[in-house]
């Protein structure tokens, strides 16, 4: 099928804001800096999942589904913004969600996700460990019970990246190219944070389908290695070229870019550099970042620039992608000297 073919079940309205942060910009040297604001979305606060829920529901309701299975962190955004979703469409959410930081289990239950994935009616199981497998056995069994109660489940994959739910961020790439020519730039660069690849691949994707040859897609990897996410990055645009059709070689090798030096111990483990991004950018911007994504990305942008490591470097654009309401966990590495 073409990409215009794929059905889309719109949750929220585009496209998002696009514009200059002039202060951060000062700040940092003689660049200019931009910002994608994915962050502000109409599912429960938004963020990047939300452009994927709207291939990934049309998909679900396509199937007759009367309910959804999702998985992620106790603090997932991802989560979050899939029971958004399944409310607003009458749908029953199951979510099973694992604990990243086994010593935050406490901080993690008090995020400002995990307390709104409540309000909003998910049925919620608690698997205590970050073990893949673990969650994974408890998400079939989840499923085979629905199954056996008479209902038709669907499976919201991890983060929403499969080759269906990344479609969303090749749109958002075409969004990107309107804002960018309205704009009069031609950025470089583009950062964002990656973790499960759809974003990464559906953006990437996107601008090369739509005829953007030259801007960098560059993912700063927020839990693994370099060559493990340049693998899951291949498997995803694998998977969105199996839904629609492309030229065999629209990405080369060269096109995956990955940074894996500022994720510091593991996934949602904080980072000095993190940290200072992210009171950095809402000193200066009035915008919040938070310590599992987006402020990796940006520590990881702000390296980049200030150290010389980008050839060529102009118009820098910063995809936010949401992640705000996981800031709570993290109260405590913020709130020394937090008052005259
Ligand atoms: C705020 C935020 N940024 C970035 C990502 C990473 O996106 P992806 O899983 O598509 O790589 C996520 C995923 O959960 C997220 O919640």
């Amino acid at each position: 099928m073409k990409f215009e073919d794929i059905p889309r079940l719109p949750l929220t309205s585009l496209p998002t804001s696009f514009y200059a942060m002039a202060n951060l910009s000062k700040e940092l040297g003689d660049i200019d800096i931009y910002i994608k604001r994915d962050d502000v979305m109409e599912l429960a606060h938004g963020g990047n999942k939300t452009r994927k829920l709207e291939y990934v529901f049309a998909d679900a309701v396509a199937k007759g589904a009367d309910c959804v299975i999702t998985m992620g962190g106790i603090q997932s955004n991802h989560v979050r913004q899939t029971v958004s979703g399944a409310a607003k469409l009458g749908l029953e959410s199951h979510v099973i969600l694992n604990n990243p930081v086994p010593t935050m289990k406490k901080q993690l239950l008090g995020s400002g996700n995990y307390l709104m994935d409540v309000i909003m009616g998910a049925h919620i199981y608690l698997v205590d460990s970050d073990d893949d497998e673990q969650t994974i056995a408890k998400m079939n069994e989840v499923r085979n019970d629905l199954i056996k109660a008479g209902k038709n489940p669907y499976m919201v994959p991890l983060g929403a990246s499969d080759g269906i739910g990344s479609l969303g961020y090749m749109l958002a790439a075409r969004e990107l190219m309107i804002q960018w020519e309205n704009n009069n730039i031609s950025p470089s660069h583009i950062f964002l944070g990656t973790g499960s690849c759809g974003t990464h691949a559906g953006l990437l994707m996107g601008l090369r389908y739509f005829g953007n040859k030259t801007t960098k897609v560059v993912g700063i990897s927020v839990s693994q290695p370099e060559d493990i996410k340049k693998q899951t990055l291949r498997d995803v645009i694998s998977q969105i070229k199996a839904v629609i059709e492309v030229e065999d070689n629209l990405i080369s090798e060269q096109d995956l870019i990955i940074k894996d030096q500022y994720y510091g111990q593991a996934y949602a483990y904080p980072t000095a550099e993190a940290n200072a991004a992210i009171k950095l950018v809402a000193r200066k911007e009035g915008i919040l970042l938070d310590p599992v994504y987006t402020g990796k990305a940006m520590a990881g942008m702000i390296d980049m620039i200030k150290n010389n490591k980008l050839d060529n470097p102009q118009d820098i654009v910063f995809l936010h992608s949401g992640g705000a309401p996981a800031l709570h966990p993290y109260a405590e590495l913020f709130l020394e000297n937090d008052h005259e």
